[in-house]
């Protein structure tokens, strides 16, 4: 029966490559140990330059094969190294694979020893000279080197199923019009197709095919028939075998109920079962057409981010669990429906989640605005094959990419790309994301990345402005990004402003009905060659930070969704943080009925829902323009009229200053003055104690955010009195399983009401002991307010681990996290 052996441990590595490494032991003495997920460079967090991870380097691994192999057949398989290959298997080349981002594998069958230690080693190339997408060019991201991804070995039976290709035929089971928090699980009749291929002796062989629900809801919670598994058709077997069933009624995979099913295989011989595979998939159907995006019939806007696969310090190299961690991020607190895996294919444990989660991906093959030469394209032809081929099966892919990101026309290529991608499958669309409007369109979707907004005019451009067809579907790949770059320790102006782009594209593309939806550029900052970023090899284009901390502009995805509350202000509501004093715009990111706002805990204003100016957003951030409610009418003596006249004018001073006081607010001040007898000093004083300012009493805010009538969370600005550290662990339980495990730690300094302290900037100093160890640096300064780190799991070093947590600068401020390392998959399966 099929086998997966993880070989992750115990690799020897070298910096440099020698011919005479391919020979066991040569040079062991210098060579360090390492575990895979590896990195060829532990990067500083920034100013680094990318030539620290450009080198040729020597993996090497010795491992002894078990009596039990004997007979059977026997892959290595590389699941990520970036960026060429060579393997040496015995002393002998198995081959090169060219591409960073996808699998590759060999079988060693006839090469493996039974005598004593085989001796595996690669020749890893990972300079950006390489005639390779994305290389030839510049690239606006760093490129990693590493065996970075999992390496295992596969046994098999020497008949064997070599690939299978599942997919599905849904009939529209929701209205066009439905919405998609209120639809309810849907079950229909469905058909399953697939393609089989066998490899071996294959007479006298038959196919058994079952079908299990893994996950989901049926309607009305019922049971149905594949809760268990249940044998669908028994077939002999061919090379290859195409099938087309129908099924009785099948959950259907959607962004609310991701239903997924297994397909299980078995390929049986003389009534013996030699070979099983499964294939985790969903039943669903995923179209762009003219109008927009339609997920099992239902109109779904698009609303997404984009995503590389880099991490600070380690660049590519984290397991599972972290690639997990990314993909509920973007689910649970930014509130997404969709992803973009920019520029390249991700983790299969990414996909993986983004299956299980409901979370639509789009997946493109590996380029950065450049074509290369003959042999460039040829390679980027191998990896559309190899992407499609490994990746086909996920029902959270619902577009393929099939054109280098932002590269010019290229007829002859961009057919063929398109060719290949049909071919390989006939059930999903191709799109080739563009820089520019009206190019030559061989996708089935135009993909565009629409940088039009430079914050005033409109948040995005017409479809019949970019594409050359009307009939064929329209995606935004791509927007804000560059044009506003935002780091979390900027001024609170420009972290508001770079929320409120944001807001404006996504409010944009949701009021254009023929505009499938959009991706922002991009979930969080990332490392950056010379040529773009801010001099520090950062692009601060994230709404997040490297560490996956949010900055403003992530509440305005987060309160896109329903199933979390959210209450943010964008202020701090300190008015010296603003040039002249002036407050300007104070929004409220909510996805609450309603915000009560208080001051010093007198009711001021409710804002209701409605009250957004982004109408065509579910949850839009409203506008706080009352700080003075009713006061006026319960403790002044002016008439309604004119409390009416001073509030408005109070407002207009609080929120723009003084300068923006107009006719009307100069005849009230001349009112008050004459008719109601106050002195300048009066005016003044009214001021302060309603508004407040310079050196005014302090004041309290405090937000209240309703739903259904109650409240669900609260929020208080007010002068800060105390510092805390806060953190937010993604596990404190890991596993020593297929490899190492690991936990991000995000850290914030927050005031006395958990609001983050942009500005406080100190060092925290942290400390391991037991089964756990840093990745990065001991000491790590808070930027804007917030910091990350890492911890990995130790091999055999017990089940208990402790992280200390010390602010450097206040002893009393620190924290201690204690992890459970326990053996086997956990959660990583
Ligand atoms: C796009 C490009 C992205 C990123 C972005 C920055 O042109 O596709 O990779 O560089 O600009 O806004």
């Amino acid at each position: 029966m099929r086998e997966i052996l993880y070989l992750n441990n115990d690799w020897k590595y070298s910096d440099n490559f020698e011919d005479d490494m391919i020979l066991p032991g040569y040079g062991d003495s210098t060579m360090e140990v390492v575990r895979i997920p590896h990195t060829v460079a532990v990067t500083p967090f920034n100013y680094f330059d990318d030539r620290i991870y450009q080198k040729v380097s020597c993996y090497r691994k010795s491992f002894n094969a078990e009596q039990s192999w004997k007979g059977k057949r026997i892959k290595l398989c590389f699941m990520g190294a970036a960026h060429e290959a060579n393997v040496f298997f015995n002393g002998q080349l198995l081959g090169t694979h060219s591409s960073g981002y996808t699998s590759f594998s060999f079988d060693i069958t006839d090469r493996i020893r039974f005598d004593g230690p085989n001796c595996l080693v690669v020749k890893l190339d990972s300079r950006e000279s390489l005639n390779v997408p994305p290389f030839g060019f510049v690239v606006d991201y760093m490129t990693y080197g590493g065996i970075y991804r999992d390496v295992l070995i596969e046994l098999t039976d020497k008949t064997y199923i070599e690939d299978s290709f599942v997919y599905t035929t849904v009939p529209a089971v929701y209205n066009a019009s439905e919405d998609a928090k209120e639809i309810a699980p849907k079950a229909v009749g469905s058909f399953i197709n697939a393609k089989i291929k066998i490899s071996g002796d294959i007479k006298g062989c038959t196919l058994k095919h079952y079908l299990k629900r893994v996950s989901g809801v049926m309607p009305g919670g019922e049971k149905d028939e594949y809760e268990n598994r249940v044998l669908m058709a028994e077939t002999s077997a061919n090379e290859t075998n195409d099938f087309s069933y129908h099924t009785l009624p099948v959950c259907v995979w959607d962004v609310t109920n991701p239903a997924l099913y297994d397909y299980e295989i078995e390929l049986v011989k003389d009534e013996k079962i030699i070979d099983s595979k499964t294939e985790r998939f969903g039943f669903r159907s995923a179209r762009f057409v003219a109008d927009g995006f339609y997920l099992n019939g239902r109109k779904l806007k698009i609303r997404g981010l984009n995503r590389h696969q880099s991490y600070p310090y380690v660049g590519y190299a984290m397991p599972s669990s972290m690639q997990v961690e990314d993909a509920r991020i973007l689910k649970e607190e930014l509130g997404v429906n969709a992803v973009r895996c920019s520029h390249y294919p991700q983790s299969q444990d990414f996909i993986n989640e983004c299956d299980r989660i409901g979370l639509l991906v789009f997946m493109e093959f590996p380029g950065w605005q450049h074509i290369g030469d003959e042999a460039w394209k040829e390679q980027a032809i191998v990896n559309e094959k190899e992407m499609i081929i490994q990746y086909r099966n996920h029902p959270s892919i619902i577009i393929w990419g099939v054109r280098i990101n932002e590269s010019a026309d290229d007829d002859e290529f961009y057919k063929k790309t398109n060719e290949v991608a049909h071919e390989l499958d006939p059930s999903r669309q191709t799109g080739g994301v563009k820089a520019s409007g009206k190019m030559h369109t061989f996708e089935d979707v135009y993909t565009y990345n629409d940088f039009s907004f430079e914050g005033t005019k409109n948040g995005c451009q017409k479809k019949k402005a970019v594409t050359p067809d009307m009939n064929k579907g329209y995606l935004v790949t791509e927007y804000n990004g560059h044009m506003y770059p935002t780091k979390s320790f900027d001024d609170e102006n420009h972290r508001k402003e770079h929320a409120i782009r944001h807001v404006k594209v996504m409010d944009a593309i949701a009021g254009e009905h023929d505009i499938a939806g959009g991706f922002g550029w991009c979930m969080f900052d990332y490392n950056t060659h010379k040529d773009f970023g801010s001099g520090d090899r950062i692009c601060y284009h994230g709404v997040m930070d490297m560490f996956r901390n949010p900055k403003m502009a992530a509440f305005a995805y987060g309160m896109q969704q329903d199933e979390e509350n959210v209450l943010e202000i964008s202020s701090s509501m300190d008015i010296g943080e603003h040039p002249a004093g002036i407050r300007e715009d104070i929004w409220i990111f909510t996805n609450a009925d309603s915000v009560k706002m208080y001051k010093n805990n007198l009711f001021i204003k409710e804002y209701k829902r409605e009250d957004t100016p982004f109408k065509n957003l579910k949850h839009g951030p409203i506008l706080v323009d009352d700080f003075v409610g009713d006061q006026l009418y319960e403790n002044e003596k002016f008439s309604k009229g004119m409390a009416d006249a001073v509030k408005r004018a109070l407002n207009i001073a609080a929120t723009s200053g003084m300068g923006k006081l107009g006719f009307r607010d100069y005849i009230t001040g001349a009112k008050l003055l004459t008719l109601y007898k106050m002195s300048v000093k009066d005016v003044v004083d009214m001021y302060q104690k309603y508004i407040g300012d310079w050196g005014g009493k302090a004041t309290s805010f405090k937000f209240e955010a309703i739903k259904d009538g109650k409240v669900v969370k609260t929020l208080v600005k007010e002068t800060v009195s105390d510092v805390r550290l806060e953190t937010i662990v993604s596990s404190e339980k890991l596993y020593e399983g297929r490899t190492y495990d690991v936990a991000s730690i995000r850290i914030r300094a927050v005031d006395q009401n958990g609001n983050v302290l942009p500005y406080f900037n100190e060092c925290v100093k942290a400390k391991t002991e037991g089964a756990i160890e840093l990745i990065g640096p001991k000491t790590i300064p808070l930027r804007g307010g917030m910091a990350g780190l890492y911890v990995k799991t130790r091999r055999r070093q017990g089940s208990k681990g402790k992280l200390h947590l010390k602010l450097e600068a206040s002893e009393k401020i620190k924290k201690d996290i204690e992890f459970t390392v326990m053996e086997g998959e956990g959660r990583n399966v």
